[in-house]
């Protein structure tokens, strides 16, 4: 590919966000994510790359597949791994995030995956304690695995990422999928469109050199790829009145159906970063169709996720 180079190192010593990463270190991560995608096919599907590191999975935010997702590339790649949910811990009972973190680096942890409700918690952390750090997610404001490994499913069924047309539907306010996924798409040379009802948008968001689009069939008219975003209820929930009359309503405007779909009159690929609420974004019969690569974003993320680990920890190496 054209944008691939020959470079094997990051241009950063943390994965914090998007933001911080270059097309070279994307088209890196894809290739290493290549090799690895390869490993996962075969009966043994573990590699000794990370066997004298030591990785920490702290999640402040209650999560599923990014956990399972992380814990699983952790364990291919056969680093040793401990796993921290805060919902069990010492926070509860008033100690700093500094302080927990501190602690459990003072056993000789090299990188931390974290997952955490406040934006730029990863970025804090990467600025006060001694480890790699790669945020699985900081509020509202990034997860830029999720990203990489949308893009890199997006490259896998249609071959290539540059000049494609990709709308991001639903609760854009809300969603760090979708502000990873804006930046990622962009830096790879994809056109992105944006939709949702005006009080899902962030204001201004046209002058990140996307498209913003309120009405949902015109939107799915002109693009190659739907990437259908969850409403985050429990974020709405703290803002005061609510952003839609009711969730019905949001279906009938926004969510993807079958009878939606063949409207287009021509394939689009359809994606999820999961969870889904079947029947408001995305109905059963759409999600599970030939259209749909949600189990491929699955299957996808522990390669990509092990390549960003194994570059992190080449950095590892090259300081001791
Ligand atoms: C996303 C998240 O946590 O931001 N999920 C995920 O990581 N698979 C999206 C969501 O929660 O809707």
């Amino acid at each position: 590919m054209s944008t691939e180079t020959v470079s094997d190192q990051l241009s950063t010593d943390h994965l914090l966000g998007m933001a911080d990463l270059t097309a070279d270190d994307i088209a890196l991560i894809f290739r290493t994510a290549d090799g690895f995608k390869e490993v996962l096919r075969r009966p043994i599907k573990k590699v000794p790359s990370l066997r004298d590191i030591t990785i920490a999975n702290l999640f402040f935010e209650n999560s599923t597949r990014t956990r399972i997702s992380f814990e699983l590339a952790e364990k291919r790649l056969s680093a040793d791994v401990i796993n921290f949910s805060s919902a069990a811990s010492s926070v509860k009972k008033g100690e700093t995030l500094i302080d927990t973190v501190n602690n459990i680096l003072a056993m000789k942890v090299d990188m931390v995956v974290m997952r955490h409700p406040d934006p730029g918690a990863a970025v804090f952390l990467s600025r006060h304690v001694n480890a790699r750090i790669i945020n699985a997610g900081d509020g509202t404001h990034e997860h830029p695995t999720q990203a990489l490994l949308d893009a890199y499913s997006i490259r896998e069924r249609l071959g290539s990422v540059k000049g494609r047309k990709v709308v991001i539907v639903g609760d854009i306010l809300h969603s760090r999928v979708a502000l990873s996924n804006m930046l990622c798409l962009k830096k790879l040379g994809a056109e992105v469109m944006l939709c949702g009802p005006p009080t899902l948008m962030p204001r201004h968001v046209a002058s990140m050199g996307v498209r913003v689009e309120h009405d949902l069939d015109k939107a799915l008219r002109w693009c190659d790829v739907a990437n259908m975003l969850r409403i985050q209820l429990e974020r709405q929930a703290d803002d005061g009145p609510a952003y839609f009359p009711s969730l019905r309503e949001y279906a009938m405007l926004y969510g993807l159906d079958r009878q939606r779909y063949e409207r287009i009159g021509r394939d689009i690929v359809i994606m999820h970063p999961g969870p889904i609420n079947r029947g408001v974004e995305i109905t059963s019969d759409v999600a599970d169709s030939g259209a749909s690569i949600i189990l491929d974003q699955v299957e996808n993320g522990v390669a990509v996720r092990m390549a960003v680990l194994y570059l992190l920890a080449g950095g590892i190496h090259r300081d001791n």
